[in-house]
């Protein structure tokens, strides 16, 4: 079992193997999803059962991730070109990784990021068309070898998703760059996702987000206390090829 608040600096007990360990937690979906709002859910059940947890958000997760999300994501920066929005999220995940996600998971941390790599393989691997192998390249330089222990990720379709989406971003066009994209180019980012539920099924879970926030919310427990029952180290699972993907 992953360690309770009141057992993490005790990291060497037998009966708490990984509190040195952490553990990683994503969420994944498309804009609209309510992967947000299922982050948020999750990690407030799991401090209530008395687990110590770290959430973090991406692009942002530090200051300067933030201020690099402020670029990504300004719809007047139409003209940043799709390299560019690869390497700025891979500077915001790197910084993140370095500041705070590492860090959390040695003190035997949950670790709760709302998207991770899995967003990078899905919207610039797969919608913006760049591949999957540019975004490994990265995540090898970026992440130090970090990947998630189990992801959550909240499936609708695209056309729920845009319509929740558009409804949202009437009150916050600061953050609507990607977003704004066509449907097509959700289309692509949902293949990329539904293409890595098939090539890594244990880790990328799919959760059918199509009922309200409560329903979602059973489905999202349920794997997770299944996960917690027997988890393992992040950084034993970091350690795994990533030519499966
Ligand atoms: P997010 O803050 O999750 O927005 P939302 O709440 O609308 O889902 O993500 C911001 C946008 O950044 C979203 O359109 C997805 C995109 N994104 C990428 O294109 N690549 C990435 O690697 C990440 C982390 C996000």
């Amino acid at each position: 079992m992953i360690s309770k608040r009141s057992c993490t600096m005790s990291t060497t007990s037998a009966a708490n193997p990984f509190a040195s360990q952490g553990l990683f937690i994503t969420f994944e979906g498309l804009d609209g999803s309510g992967k947000s709002t299922q982050a948020r859910v999750l990690a407030d059940r799991l401090r209530k059962e008395g687990y110590a947890i770290y959430e973090t958000v991406e692009p942002g997760g530090t200051p300067i991730g933030q201020q690099i999300r402020r670029i990504l994501l300004d719809p007047a920066n139409q003209e940043l070109g799709a390299i560019p929005e690869l390497l700025l999220m891979f500077a915001s995940r790197a910084q993140n990784v370095e500041q705070a996600i590492l860090p959390a998971l040695e003190e035997g941390k949950i670790v709760i990021a709302d998207r991770f790599t899995d967003s990078t393989i899905a919207y610039q691997g797969s919608g913006r068309g760049l591949g999957w192998e540019v975004v490994l390249e990265l995540e090898r330089i970026a992440c130090q070898g970090i990947r998630p222990n189990l992801t959550l990720c909240i499936d609708v379709d695209t056309e729920t998703a845009l319509n929740r989406a558009r409804a949202r971003n009437n009150t916050n066009r600061q953050e609507a760059r990607i977003d704004e994209q066509a449907a097509e180019f959700h289309q692509k980012v949902r293949e990329g996702y539904l293409e890595l539920a098939r090539r890594e099924p244990e880790r990328f879970r799919l959760i059918d987000g199509s009922g309200n926030e409560q329903s979602t919310a059973v489905k999202v427990w349920d794997v997770v206390q299944a996960v917690l029952r027997d988890a393992s180290p992040a950084r034993s699972v970091s350690s795994s090829p990533s030519s499966n993907r």
